[in-house]
């Protein structure tokens, strides 16, 4: 297949390109500077310049490429777009990720439509602490996603359900994926570890999900070559309460044991977001992705990828 990758030198990018092209799919990928160029190309893609946010740029980078499917993996999470991490004001931190999840995916569909031959799209997705706040730690897609109304991290939450409606609506498929770890994932999180600035929330009973970056390429590529249709959430086997995982990554770092601070101190210092991830966050079960994809993640547990990305 051609395939166009929207977002091809992003954490997620950067291992999903060379997976395509070991499977003997045509490769376009884009970037937002053309400095990046040549690092595309070694990954084994044409590369090109294009903004998200510019639906002249999309429609004519798409056009160019001619793909028979697009991955949407575009992002501006990263301090040379988005400047220093903000978690307590996520609206600020997130604001081009937000306008990329919903301008830039109606831009990408809108060119898909324009161009002939393009029949699949799959976008990037979040299930992480995210579930609804009720009922079981571990959540299906059957059940909501939480959106947090009312807090800083509403916005974000409700541009991913954008991504949803209108990707789904276009028959393509949203990958939900776990919080990310492999290279260059979580190097920032690693970094507070080591500093004792990443502690425990009350009793961090709440719940995430991971999954390695490269687990979440094959599952995009079962995805695309699949031509695959709705939501699917694409998390290790091992959703995990943050007391469990966060001391195992610090172990991992050799860091010392986080530190442990009251709820009403996180909230102050760190906002709603982190406390409810932290307390009462509800992970995902990968069940769906296993039997409809055949996906078979290569780190079934953030035990063993932790361990070994660490070491
Ligand atoms: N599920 C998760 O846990 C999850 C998901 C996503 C990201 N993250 C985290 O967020 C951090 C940053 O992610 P990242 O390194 O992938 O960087 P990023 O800054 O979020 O960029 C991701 C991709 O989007 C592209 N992009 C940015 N602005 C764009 C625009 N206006 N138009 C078109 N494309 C645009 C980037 O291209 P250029 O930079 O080349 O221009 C890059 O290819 C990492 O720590 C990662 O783990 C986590």
């Amino acid at each position: 297949m051609r395939v166009f990758v929207a977002g091809g030198t992003g954490v997620l990018g950067r291992r999903l390109v060379p997976q395509l092209v070991a499977r003997g799919h045509q490769v376009t990928a884009t970037t937002t500077s053309a400095a990046k160029l040549g690092a595309l190309t070694r990954l084994g893609a044409n590369g090109v310049v294009m903004d998200g946010l510019d639906a002249v740029s999309v429609g004519e980078a798409v056009a160019a490429a001619r793909p028979d499917a697009i991955a949407h993996q575009m992002t501006a999470i990263s301090p040379a777009h988005a400047g220093k991490p903000d978690l307590k004001h996520p609206d600020r931190w997130f604001a081009t990720t937000n306008r990329l999840r919903t301008e830039g995916t109606d831009h990408l569909l809108a060119a898909a439509a324009e161009a002939t031959g393009v029949s699949h799209v799959v976008a990037q997705g979040y299930a992480s602490w995210n579930g609804i706040r009720e009922g079981g730690w571990v959540k299906t897609e059957e059940d909501p996603l939480d959106t947090l109304e009312g807090t800083a991290a509403h916005k974000g939450l409700k541009a991913l359900g954008h991504v949803e409606d209108v990707v789904l609506k276009a028959g393509g498929a949203v990958l939900r994926y776990g919080a990310f770890y492999g290279p260059g994932a979580i190097d920032d999180q690693v970094q507070l570890l080591r500093k004792r600035q990443y502690p425990l929330v009350g009793r961090a009973t709440g719940y995430s999900s991971w999954v390695h970056l490269d687990d979440a390429a094959s599952a995009t590529v079962l995805a695309l070559e699949q031509k695959a249709t709705g939501v699917f959430n694409v998390v290790d086997d091992e959703p995990a309460p943050a007391s469990e995982w966060l001391p195992y990554l610090a172990a991992c770092a050799g860091a010392k044991r986080p530190m442990r601070v009251p709820v009403w101190l996180a909230r102050l210092l760190a906002g709603e977001q982190a406390v409810v991830m932290m307390t009462e966050g509800r992970g995902f079960s990968n069940a769906k992705a296993r039997r409809e994809l055949g996906w078979e993640p290569r780190y079934p547990s953030w035990r063993q990828g932790f361990k070994e990305e660490l070491a």
